[in-house]
């Protein structure tokens, strides 16, 4: 790689001070669940996967969706806990060692709602739960949720939260996408109540925000809060909440208003404009459409596909072009960093040849 690509991905090694989150640079780790966790417990060979990324230069890592403190939060035994003594302090162990390497670590609380996992394959006493019991495909699964409920998965956030405040992590991201349960009462599909938490657009945010609340609550109005969210959803790619970008400041105002610090915007590629007649994707537009900084995703740094004909070299200075508009303010990279620990190093420092690529065989090991 040449000296001048070396100097073009500078902007990707800038630092940068989001309110109490100090970092070295723009690249986050995308949470992924990698089921190496037995009986939800993380344990030293987890501490060991983040302290690697951490080592070679990625400046904030998201944690895996990690489960909160409720019965139907998920179907796999293997996907680590954030409740519990012995989870609590593998995760602290996690902490530990990502701190010891200069990093940065926040973890993605999680509860999946209804999906056809936990309907299929149910290893726990509770049913699973979605805010009018239908399930993703739309058919009826269940009963909708009672709002005792509601509101004790509300306080299940929160004490996550809390969790993440008194054992060291940076801050603490919520997982409101993919069409999990945050999702779930974000979705129309998903979301038929006639109550407080369901309606037009703004009114199904209600969920979302009183789980915000709780969480600013518990941490004080310092520590870090990032939402993650997403048009698409599992199953259904072309989903979208927000069909202009005039929804999409609906959307988002009442998440800013709770005390979002951070909008995690997932994409399935980067480069696609969320609406026509403008290049900005969902980061840019929701960093314009709120002031908040945030993070863009997708596809970064993997091979190139019949939409976007670029190779990884044109694929990155775009992203680099994009971040130094200042239309995002971080990139998360997800299958690369799970491929190849050394990633961001590589890239920084032009050492793209000796880049460890994704593939499917390398979801088998936790390296
Ligand atoms: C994911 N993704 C994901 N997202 C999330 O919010 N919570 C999660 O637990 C997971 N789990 C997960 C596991 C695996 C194996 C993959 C590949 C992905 C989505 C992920 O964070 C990211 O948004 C996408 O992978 C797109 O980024 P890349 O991989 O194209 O850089």
């Amino acid at each position: 790689m040449s000296i001048s690509h070396k100097q073009s991905v500078q902007p990707l090694f800038q630092p940068i001070t989001l309110n109490q989150l100090i970092l070295s640079n723009r690249i986050v780790m995308a949470p992924m669940t990698r089921s190496f966790s037995p009986n939800g417990v993380p344990g030293a060979d987890v501490a060991a996967y983040y302290r690697r990324r951490a080592e070679n230069g990625v400046g904030l890592i998201v944690t895996e969706g990690t489960v909160i403190d409720h019965p139907a939060a998920t179907g796999d035994p293997n996907i680590p806990n954030f409740h519990g003594e012995a989870a609590l302090n593998g995760w602290a162990h996690v902490v530990k060692e990502v701190h010891k390497a200069g990093g940065k670590i926040v973890p993605q609380l999680w509860h999946v709602g209804i999906t056809r996992r936990t309907r299929s394959e149910p290893n726990l006493d509770a049913p699973s739960i979605s805010p009018s019991g239908i399930d993703l495909m739309g058919e009826k699964a269940g009963e909708p949720m009672t709002e005792a409920e509601i509101a004790d998965i509300i306080k299940a956030f929160a004490e996550g939260a809390a969790n993440a405040k008194r054992l060291g992590f940076d801050g603490v991201e919520l997982h409101g996408a993919h069409g999990y349960l945050i999702d779930q009462f974000f979705w129309e599909k998903t979301n038929r109540r006639t109550d407080r938490y369901g309606g037009d657009l703004v009114a199904r945010t209600r969920f979302a925000v009183e789980i915000i609340e709780a969480c600013r609550q518990a941490v004080g109005p310092d520590f870090p809060i990032i939402l993650r969210f997403s048009q698409w959803k599992v199953g259904s790619y072309d989903a979208k909440l927000a069909k202009t970008p005039e929804e999409l400041a609906q959307f988002l105002a009442p998440l800013v208003e709770a005390g979002v610090d951070i909008f995690d915007c997932s994409t399935r590629r980067f480069w696609e404009p969320e609406f026509p007649g403008s290049e900005l994707n969902l980061a840019g537009w929701t960093k314009k459409l709120t002031g908040k900084p945030t993070i863009t995703v997708g596809s970064v740094g993997l091979e190139s596909e019949p939409s976007h004909p670029k190779d990884e070299h044109e694929m990155v200075d775009e992203l680099v072009e994009r971040l130094a508009r200042d239309e995002f303010d971080l990139a998360a990279i997800g299958r690369a960093i799970l491929a190849d620990p050394a990633w961001a190093v590589k890239i920084r420092d032009g050492r793209d040849n000796e880049l460890v690529r994704y593939t499917s065989d390398r979801l088998t090991t936790l390296f």
